[in-house]
C-alpha cells in the first residue's frame, strides 16, 4: 500500500524543491517585513489565589478579547519543567523513524492520528506541516491507540498537561462570562457537561521556499477558544490585526490563547476570532502544541441570550450549523463564520 508522503519526507528528499500544491496563492504570500508587536498579557494568579481574578485582569481580558482575539496567559500554575517536556515530546515523536509514527497514522475517515494536510479539494493550498491530532477530553472518548507509547513519557506527559489545561479553560471560560457582566457559568453552560478539547502537535520541517509556503495558511479556528504552546525559539506564527499582518514575541513560560469563531459566534460578535497564520523558514524546525476547546458537533449553541438585543441584533445562526461547513470553507481559504452570519 502506497501512502502519501509527509511533509517531512518532502523536507528531506525533496532535493530544494515543493511540490505545486504547497505553493500560496499570490495575494496570501508571507511579506518581508512583518512588525513585532507585543501582545496583551492576561495574570491568573493561580500560584497566589486560585479561582479568582482580578477586576482590573477582568478588565484587561475584555478588551484583549474584543480588540485583539488572543492574549498571553502567565501564571497560569503548569509548571516550566511540564511544559518543556511536551515540546521535548513533541520533538523526539516526530525525530522517530517513518515506519513508527506511521503506526499512528490518520485512518480513512478519521480526524484522529499522525499525517499531514487532508486533501479534499482540488484547488486547495496544503500547509506545509505534519501533525498528530488527538482527542484528549472527555476522557472516556480518548482512542489510545493513536497514543505514542514511544517517547515513553509521552502520554503521561500528555495526561498531565490535559488535567492542567482543563483547570485554566474552566478559569478562562468563567472570567471571558464574567469580562461581560454574565453569570459566570455562562459560556460553560452551553457545552452540556464538558468542552471537548483536542491536541493537535504540530511539526513544522525545514522549507526552502519559505517566501511561497506557508506552515499553516490564514484561517480562524473553528474552535471556542485555541490553547497554544508555542515552540520557545522558533517564531512563526502571525495575527492579522486591524488589516496588518504582525508577529507575536515568545514567552517561553506563556501560554497563547485565542478566540475561536464559536466563541465570536457565542459573544454574539464582542469577543473576535483572530485570523492568522504560520510561516515557513528554511533554517530551524519549529514545533508547537495547540489545544482546541469546543461545544460537541450536534450542539445548538449560538449567541448567548443576553448579548442580544435593539441595537445588537442576533448576528450568528448556530454551531451546527456552522461545522456543516467548516471544512470546506477552511480547505478553500474562506472563513467559514461568514456562511453563518444573519
Ligand atoms: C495553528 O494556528 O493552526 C497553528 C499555530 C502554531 O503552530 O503556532
Ligand atoms: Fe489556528
Amino acid at each position: 500500500l502506497r501512502r502519501h508522503r509527509t511533509v517531512q519526507e518532502l523536507a528531506e528528499e525533496g532535493g530544494g524543491e515543493v511540490p505545486e500544491g504547497y505553493i500560496c496563492r499570490k495575494g496570501d504570500r508571507a511579506a518581508s517585513a512583518v512588525p513585532l508587536v507585543d501582545v496583551p498579557v492576561i495574570d491568573l494568579k493561580l500560584s497566589a489565589s486560585p479561582d479568582s481574578v482580578s477586576d482590573g485582569e477582568l478588565q484587561k481580558l475584555q478588551s484583549a478579547l474584543s480588540s485583539w482575539g488572543f492574549f498571553q496567559v502567565i501564571n497560569h500554575g503548569i509548571d516550566c519543567n511540564l511544559l518543556d517536556k511536551l515540546r521535548e515530546n513533541t520533538r523526539q515523536f516526530f525525530r522517530l523513524p517513518a515506519e513508527e509514527k506511521h503506526i499512528y497514522a490518520r485512518g480513512p475517515n478519521e480526524i484522529e492520528g499522525y499525517g499531514n494536510d487532508m486533501v479534499l479539494y482540488e484547488n486547495q493550498t496544503l500547509d506545509w506541516t505534519d501533525r498528530l491530532y488527538l482527542l484528549v477530553h472527555p476522557e472516556d472518548s480518548r482512542k489510545l491507540h493513536y497514543w505514542p507509547q514511544n517517547p515513553k513519557s509521552f502520554r503521561i506527559v500528555l495526561e498531565e498537561y490535559t488535567t492542567r489545561l482543563r483547570v485554566i479553560v474552566e478559569i478562562l471560560f468563567k472570567s471571558m462570562a464574567k469580562s461581560l457582566g454574565l453569570a459566570e457559568d455562562c459560556f460553560l453552560n452551553k457545552y452540556g457537561d464538558t468542552p471537548m478539547m483536542h491536541t493537535r502537535f504540530n511539526f513544522y520541517p525545514l522549507c526552502p521556499k519559505p517566501d511561497v509556503v506557508q506552515g499553516v495558511k490564514p484561517h480562524a479556528d473553528g474552535t471556542a477558544i485555541t490553547i497554544l504552546l508555542p515552540d520557545e525559539k522558533v517564531e512563526g506564527l502571525q495575527f492579522l490585526k486591524d488589516d496588518q499582518w504582525i508577529r507575536t514575541q515568545i514567552n517561553p513560560h506563556a501560554l497563547l490563547v485565542n478566540v475561536g469563531d464559536q466563541m465570536e459566534m457565542m459573544s454574539n460578535g464582542i469577543f473576535k476570532s483572530p485570523v492568522h497564520r504560520v510561516i515557513t523558514n528554511s533554517y530551524k524546525e519549529r514545533i508547537s502544541v495547540a489545544t482546541f476547546c469546543s461545544p460537541g458537533s450536534g450542539e445548538e449553541v449560538g449567541p448567548v441570550e443576553e448579548l442580544i438585543n435593539d441595537t445588537r441584533p442576533r448576528l450568528y445562526k448556530t454551531v451546527k450549523d456552522y461545522y456543516s461547513i467548516y471544512f470546506k470553507y477552511y480547505q478553500l481559504g474562506k472563513r467559514p463564520i461568514e456562511a453563518v452570519r444573519l
